[in-house]
């Protein structure tokens, strides 16, 4: 079993998911011994109920206690951690959530739900323009995610393809550990230009509120330079990935079950509900990141011992009958379930309330727009098993009469 990998690259591990079928490769057990990402082994954690415990538990399901693998020296592995909440525990990660959560709420996201509408006409408009068919991961999917954080961020849309490919990169677990610290590098520095420009001319995006209003460093709270650049890369790098590859692999389901397509048009009232199936059975974030146990932990029958790293498997426990009935099927018309696809407990999505905006205005208008719009591939998609993120490298569609040759 390679796992479908190419030469020279890693297979995928079972956590991960191949082709169309949504589920990853597990077996029954609700706590398995698997093979980690890299190749290591960790416990992975599948039914919901579990995955929820894990995940409220920072205290003793870590993630700055995790290893660094390769990284010595503490300054080094400061520097590599330095504004990325996401890796770190209280009280960095409160420090570094409260300095961003008021520019998430729902309310901050709804003032910008008239310019998302805009930014996702004007992306229908070009594919209009440019005539069927289209790569959808090319026209549309990255294109709304990109631009959306970009101008929240203040980060100039110009340079979207250098951190688009840095991004894919950082996110490709076959690559070697060494490439993708290079291209953290590499992209810490840009950002650190960034907001260097931003402390000589802030402007009104959320960087520059950040320096005017936690960059002086003269309160504990306050951010400097490796902690900002951190962040904003962060920021940056869920800011696209993910919304983009829903976006994708949104609308290839929907085209494949066209019961499920007629859900969404036909009851605009219930898009936000769809919203949620959509994010509940393709969960695109195929586990949440490894915690490391900081106690010997019992879950059902099974001792994790100090040290080890644990997982939670998103779409097992998405798929979980103690959540869904029938959770292996795409049911647009279910009331909303409490899944799991943003996370759960401190290192809950920050970004939700942004993503759920982008995707219930994206989807209908696409699909408002193009009413016949159909799959224009001979294959099965090529779907990207190589990275933390699931999607599809490309998705060619078409619309319009069929061309009789
Ligand atoms: C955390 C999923 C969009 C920013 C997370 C986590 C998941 C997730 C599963 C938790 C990971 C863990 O605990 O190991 C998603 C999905 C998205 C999405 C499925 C799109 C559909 C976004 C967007 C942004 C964003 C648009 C930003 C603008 C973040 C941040 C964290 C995070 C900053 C870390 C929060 C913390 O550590 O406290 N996301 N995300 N995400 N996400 Fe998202």
């Amino acid at each position: 079993e390679t796992g479908g990998a190419a030469p020279g690259r890693r297979p995928t591990p079972p956590l991960f998911r191949r082709g169309e079928d949504f589920a990853p490769q597990l077996g029954d057990a609700a706590v398995e011994r698997i093979q980690g990402p890299f190749g290591e082994p960790v416990w992975a954690i599948t039914t919901w109920a579990d995955g929820r415990a894990v995940l409220s538990d920072a205290e003793r399901f870590s993630r700055e206690q995790l290893d660094l693998q390769g990284v010595d020296s503490p300054e080094e592995r400061r520097r590599i951690r330095a504004g990325n909440m996401l890796t770190l525990d209280p009280p960095d990660h409160t420090r570094l959530r409260r300095a961003v959560t008021a520019e998430f709420t729902v309310k901050r996201i709804r003032n910008l739900r008239p310019r998302i509408e805009q930014i996702v006409d004007d992306h229908l408009d070009r594919m209009e323009a440019h005539g069927s068919p289209v790569d959808l991961t090319d026209a549309f999917a990255p294109a709304i995610p990109s631009l959306v954080i970009c101008e929240l961020l203040g980060v100039p849309y110009a340079d979207r393809h250098d951190f688009q490919s840095r991004a894919a990169t950082i996110i490709d677990f076959t690559l070697p550990m060494e490439t993708r610290r290079q291209v953290s590098l590499e992209m810490r520095t840009y950002m650190r230009e960034l907001v260097q420009q931003h402390r000589r001319d802030p402007g009104d995006d959320l960087l520059g509120r950040l320096i005017t209003r936690r960059g002086s460093g003269d309160d504990p709270d306050d951010l400097d330079d490796d902690e900002l650049a951190g962040l904003g890369n962060l920021l940056l790098i869920a800011g696209h990935e993910t919304t983009s590859n829903m976006l994708a692999l949104g609308t290839l389901v929907l085209l494949r079950q066209p019961d499920q397509r007629r859900l969404l048009v036909e009851h605009p009232e219930n898009v936000d509900a769809a919203v949620e199936e959509l994010l509940r059975y393709l969960s695109v974030v195929h586990m949440a990141l490894p915690r490391v146990a900081t106690t010997d932990v019992t879950i059902g029958d099974v001792t994790i011992p100090r040290g080890d790293a644990v997982v939670v498997s998103l779409p097992a426990a998405n798929r979980d009958p103690e959540l869904v009935e029938h959770g292996r099927d795409l049911d647009l018309g279910r009331a909303p379930t409490n899944h799991m696809a943003f996370g759960h407990g401190i290192h809950h999505c920050l970004g939700a309330p942004l993503a759920r905006a982008e995707m219930q205005i994206a989807f209908p208008r696409l699909f408002a727009r193009f009413p016949d719009l159909r799959l224009a591939l001979d294959d099965d998609p090529d779907f990207r098993t190589e990275t933390f993120i699931y999607g599809v490298r490309s998705l060619p569609v078409a619309w319009g009469p069929i061309d009789a040759a």
